[in-house]
């Protein structure tokens, strides 16, 4: 069972709403009264005191956000974009551009994999309404929101937590079911123990500082039967034969500067921590977790950067579109930090114009590698 989704798709406008102070601050705080939890005054002191859902929440790391004054605290602006200013492991941007990114990315993800997610009857399972508390998820580096806010729709009876470094530029109001929290999930998340039924977690590996530690934590705050989701995009350029291409020097036979951008980024995001070498390493330490789970899939998957296959369907060279045109703005959000690693304004400019031109007109057929896992523990909650 998989869901459908309308092929519409259009860019995220700069003037949808915003929950971050870098934009409409005083419209926002209405919304923000809504959805973003407050350390100390919200769900998680009910929490602790034995709220509604009946949490337990010893840990203090959730960040009170009054969107007003503590904009400024949680980001900063690094070489013209604004970045999350409570992490270093982890520098993407944090502002409405990059989320408009997120969003291209989350459709082209909603596209290949034909829904929100893989292991479709263990989710709806794990989901399912039942007496005594309410099915929930927790989506870790929710970004734009946009996962969240969908998944809040499709299950309405379903309370939906989205957890990052800093506040999202939601691109629609979420259902009241859907609240965002701001938190660093390297601080712990054993303050949830067995909170939730569905852990999502897209992408955000980058910014895990040890992402096996991070899988023991997610294998504690799932509840029996609940399914850990988890979407890496590989930092590698594929060739059409799907191998992963080494670095060549320009000069060199074979020298494009995609790859070279693309070398130049993984390094970039190594020196910030080991989780950019933690993507393909997933499915592995699920394997090694062991009867934590009771069954655990994996699904890799090579998209097209830009529709560049034979008889391509139209499905796929959207999608091939959409991987294209995050690439595109790929370029524009790892600029700042390949500038903070030390690269030369020039270099990076020279290498993104030339990177962006051979994309553009599909000078090579490069696949970009997705690995999609789900692991489901044991059990059934009741
Ligand atoms: C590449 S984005 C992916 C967003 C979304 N999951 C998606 O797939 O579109 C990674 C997100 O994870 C967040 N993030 C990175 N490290 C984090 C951490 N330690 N704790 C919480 N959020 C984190 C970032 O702020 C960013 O919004």
């Amino acid at each position: 069972m998989q869901e459908s989704y309308n092929d519409a798709w259009s860019p995220r406008s700069s003037d949808f709403s915003c929950f971050s102070s870098s934009s409409h601050p005083s419209d926002a705080d209405d919304e923000l009264d809504d959805n973003m939890s407050r350390a100390g005054t919200s769900e998680r002191e009910e929490s602790a005191s034995g709220g509604e859902s009946g949490r337990s929440s010893p840990s203090p790391s959730v960040y009170s956000y009054h969107s007003s004054i503590d904009g400024n605290v949680m980001l900063r602006d690094i070489h013209g974009r604004m970045f999350n200013n409570t992490s270093d492991h982890y520098m993407l941007p944090a502002d409405a551009a990059e989320h408009g990114r997120l969003d291209l990315q989350h459709e082209m993800l909603k596209k290949k994999r034909g829904g929100l997610f893989y292991a479709p009857q263990a989710v709806r399972k794990a989901l399912a309404s039942r007496e005594g508390s309410q099915p929930s998820i927790l989506d870790v580096g929710s970004g734009s929101g946009s996962w969240v806010i969908e998944m809040g729709r499709l299950f309405p009876h379903v309370e939906v937590v989205g957890l990052d470094l800093v506040p999202a530029n939601l691109s629609s109001t979420p259902p009241s079911n859907c609240r965002f929290e701001c938190d660093d999930a390297n601080l712990g998340l054993l303050h949830y123990k067995g909170c939730f039924d569905v852990v999502h977690a897209s992408c955000v590996a980058q910014g895990i500082t040890t992402y096996r530690k991070f899988m023991d934590e997610v294998a504690e705050i799932l509840r029996p039967g609940g399914v850990f989701l988890t979407v890496a995009g590989d930092m590698h350029i594929h060739d059409e034969n799907r191998n992963a291409l080494p670095l060549i020097n320009e000069g060199e036979p074979g020298f494009t500067y995609t790859l070279r951008l693309v070398h130049a980024i993984r390094d970039a995001m190594r020196a910030r921590g080991p989780g950019i070498d933690a993507y393909p390493k997933i499915f592995g330490w699920l394997q090694d977790q062991g009867n934590v789970w009771e069954s655990i899939g994996q699904k890799i998957v090579y998209i097209p950067l830009g529709p560049w296959e034979d008889d391509m369907s139209e499905r796929d060279k959207y999608t091939s579109e959409l991987m294209r045109q995050d690439f595109f703005r790929m370029i524009q959000s790892v600029r700042p930090m390949l500038l903070s690693y030390g690269w030369f304004d020039e270099t990076v400019d020279k290498w993104s114009a030339g990177a962006h031109e051979e994309i553009k007109i599909l000078k090579n057929k490069y696949y970009i590698r997705w690995l999609f896992t789900w692991a489901i523990k044991p059990g059934q909650t009741t």
